[in-house]
């Protein structure tokens, strides 16, 4: 029987089918296409087949025996078992499970429906697909040419491995800016069992890797069309820009005290003055609940600006300004041209330097770090996390330490080096932050597809039930809480243009797990209380680790990095005014270095600053930082004293343009950035 046939235009017609049929209810079309729990620990291979009858309805209940010939999915791979999942316009059944004969399967099926196959290839190869998923989600911190090093190791090694000795098959592993160790659970993978296609396509598209052969076979299935796709910025078209600046206009002319208005909107992030209006002055910093309430904020705000653009598809870019050098400049349309009258995405307050096209500096957008952390918040100040400080209640923008780690970098360093209203409260003002903001809503989805126990803190009554409001497009107060903000898909409805595999609404890949371990309030080794201000260039601070503490410190460096971590804080950081400079911080630097940047092995992060003048006020209290310097410490077998480093980042400037280079010869921080005690500190992990 060779009445099946399977092409990439059928899938797509099915596809076709599947969306002109779906209603607009987010939730109902997630139930209907989600794949069947059976389909998705098996989903390896899969291929789509339009039965006999197609979607004909008039074949509905007709069954029919189908012998397949699975040869094309099947090639050299030892598979035996697969599932055939029915479905049509509107639904998905019961998926059936068959034993191969050689290549071929016997089922029954109702000719009204298509169906879709996915091969069993077996344990080890399964989890090899995951993991590659996993490290697919944190693609943009692998080296190009380690990624199809990496394939070949996971998806196509003779025999299979455990995880755990990956770093022995790859050493350059322990080079990328993130634990390998801390995405990659101590699972077995094996080889997929068949030669060809996977191995020569891995990392093919974007940054989710797995299957690449089943991008190729799909193109855009399983992507669900009418759900808003926040894209690139750098891949709209010039009639999308110029939708985009037209809304954003349109918004600009309204009363400031119209809550759908541009003015109105930068305001409920926070005012730098005057007296707030109804809902405003509201964002939270320096907590765990940064991550869900700008995601509210920048869910709402689209939908008024997708009404003031009048364009029922648009949805709010995102500019990643950190996976490809040529991105990281301020795009275009928002610099170009330099006119507030007729450019409505241009904002007139931002550093010289960066209206003018230089790229942000590499180490200011990094997410390494805050990748590398598996845990979302802590329970304790001064422990390093994902999304933040647990908080009992709304906080705006408190005192002390608290952030998490993205908001520290990229999130305050972006706005940090912008400069002007994306300094502020009101950095809204400036579009440049609507499209920072949807890049870091990005990241988080990204970091939870890193999965080996990432998870947000669903367990948390606070995070998960404190209620915000905003208003929607028509005026009207709306409410959410971070249980109703989860899922972006099915919840909200919009995804990312390249969310990882892992995320994607149809084909739900489960991540493998390992346990996150809570880390102990930290437990102070040494701390030098001494005012260091930061300038235009490197300063040093030593730290005399006292003969008493030495040991403390060796112990520490003895254990198990998965079990004692090591933190440096930096206590009591001041600024007067917007500081404009973010810094690169070293530990124990040659002193001859020059022009160190995150690449270095010494590089424990930056120091950032946003967000601590609002209101005009000097700051209350000084602010706290700390860095996870475990790796590094190891890496420098640090015994007793070590010198923290302090360099201003700089701008990348683009060759030949001397008016940039001078603006970079000038640049200086403002406000008296300053510190004034360093802490180290270790914490273990239960
Ligand atoms: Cu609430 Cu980027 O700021």
């Amino acid at each position: 029987m060779s009445v099946l046939k399977r092409s990439k235009r059928l899938f797509l017609l099915c596809l076709g089918a599947l969306s002109v049929s779906c209603s607009q209810r987010v939730d109902q079309y997630f139930e209907r296409t989600a794949l069947p729990d059976q389909v998705v620990p098996l989903y390896d291979e899969v291929a789509a087949f339009k039965a006999r009858g197609g979607s004909k309805p008039d074949t509905k209940g007709v069954t029919k025996k189908l012998h397949l010939d699975l040869g094309f999915l099947v090639q050299d791979s030892k598979v035996r078992r697969a599932v055939i999942a029915p479905f049509d316009d509107a639904n998905w059944y019961e998926p059936i499970e068959v034993t191969l004969e050689g290549t071929r399967a016997t089922v029954e099926l109702d000719l009204s429906r298509d169906f879709l196959v996915a091969l069993d290839l077996g344990e080890p190869a399964r989890n090899g697909y995951q993991a590659m998923a996993q490290l697919g989600a944190a693609g943009g911190l692998i080296p190009g040419a380690l990624k199809p090093r990496l394939c070949q190791l996971i998806l196509c090694s003779p025999e299979s491995f455990p995880l755990t000795e990956i770093d022995k098959r790859l050493p350059e592993v322990n080079d990328l800016p993130f634990e390998i160790g801390n995405v990659l659970p101590p699972l077995p993978v094996g080889p997929v069992g068949r030669k060809g296609t996977v191995c020569d396509a891995c990392f093919d598209r974007g940054p989710s890797i797995v299957p690449c052969f089943l991008y190729k076979w799909c193109g855009d299935f399983p992507i669900v069309r009418w759900v808003h796709v926040r894209r690139n910025i750098y891949s709209l078209s010039p009639a999308e820009i110029t939708t985009l600046r037209a809304g954003v206009a349109t918004m600009k002319a309204r009363p400031q005290t119209d809550p759908t208005s541009w003015w109105y909107q930068a305001k409920m992030h926070a005012l730098d003055s005057g007296t707030a209006l109804a809902l405003q002055d509201q964002c939270q910093h320096r907590q765990f609940l940064f991550f869900s309430w700008h995601r509210m904020f920048v869910y709402y705000f689209e939908r008024i600006l997708r009404a003031a653009t009048g364009d029922a598809s648009f949805a709010q870019p995102y500019w990643n300004y950190t996976d490809n050098p040529s991105q990281g400049p301020i795009p275009e349309p928002y610099r170009l041209p330099a006119s507030a009258t007729t450019n409505a995405l241009y904002d007139p307050t931002r550093a010289a330097i960066y209206n003018g096209g230089a790229a942000l500096p590499p180490s200011d957008v990094s997410y390494a770090s805050g990748f590398n952390l598996t845990n979302f918040t802590s329970a304790s100040a001064g422990v390093p996390s994902f999304g933040g400080l647990t908080v009992t209640g709304a906080q705006h923008f408190p005192s002390g330490g608290g952030s998490g780690q993205i908001e520290r970098s990229p999130h305050n360093n972006v706005h940090n080096d912008i400069s002007g209203d994306m300094a502020g409260g009101e950095s809204p003002k400036d579009p440049v932050f609507w499209l920072h903001h949807s890049n870091i809503d990005r990241l988080w989805k990204r970091w939870l597809a890193l999965g080996n126990g990432r998870a947000n803190p669903t367990t948390d009554t606070v995070w998960m039930t404190h209620a915000f409001t905003f208003f929607d497009e028509t005026g009207a107060q709306k409410t959410l809480t971070g249980a109703q903000v989860l899922n972006t898909v099915t919840q909200l409805g919009y995804r990312y243009d390249d969310d990882p595999y892992i995320d994607w609404p149809l084909v739900r890949l489960p991540l493998l797990m390992k346990e996150v371990k809570p880390w102990e309030p930290p437990e102070p080794i040494v701390s030098i209380k001494r005012p260091v201000a930061l300038g235009r260039e490197r300063v040093d601070v030593p730290v005399r680790v006292p003969g008493k503490d030495r040991s403390l410190l060796a112990t520490s460096l003895a254990a198990d990095p998965a079990h004692e971590r090591i933190v440096l804080r930096l206590l009591d950081i001041r600024y007067d005014a917007p500081v404009g400079v973010t810094y690169l911080l070293f530990l124990n630097l040659p002193p001859d270095a020059r022009n160190p940047d995150q690449t270095d092995p010494s590089f424990i992060g930056t120091l950032g600053f946003f967000g601590g003048s609002h209101h005009g006020a000097a700051m209350e209290a000084g602010l706290a930082e700390e860095y996870d310097i475990t790796r590094v410490a190891h890496r420098l077998r640090l015994s007793g004293d070590l010198v923290v480093s302090a360099f201003p980042s700089l701008p990348v400037v683009p060759e030949g343009r001397k008016d940039l280079q001078a603006l970079r010869d000038r640049l200086r921080p403002n406000g008296n950035p300053r510190f004034g005690e360093i802490v180290l500190q270790r914490s273990r992990v239960r």
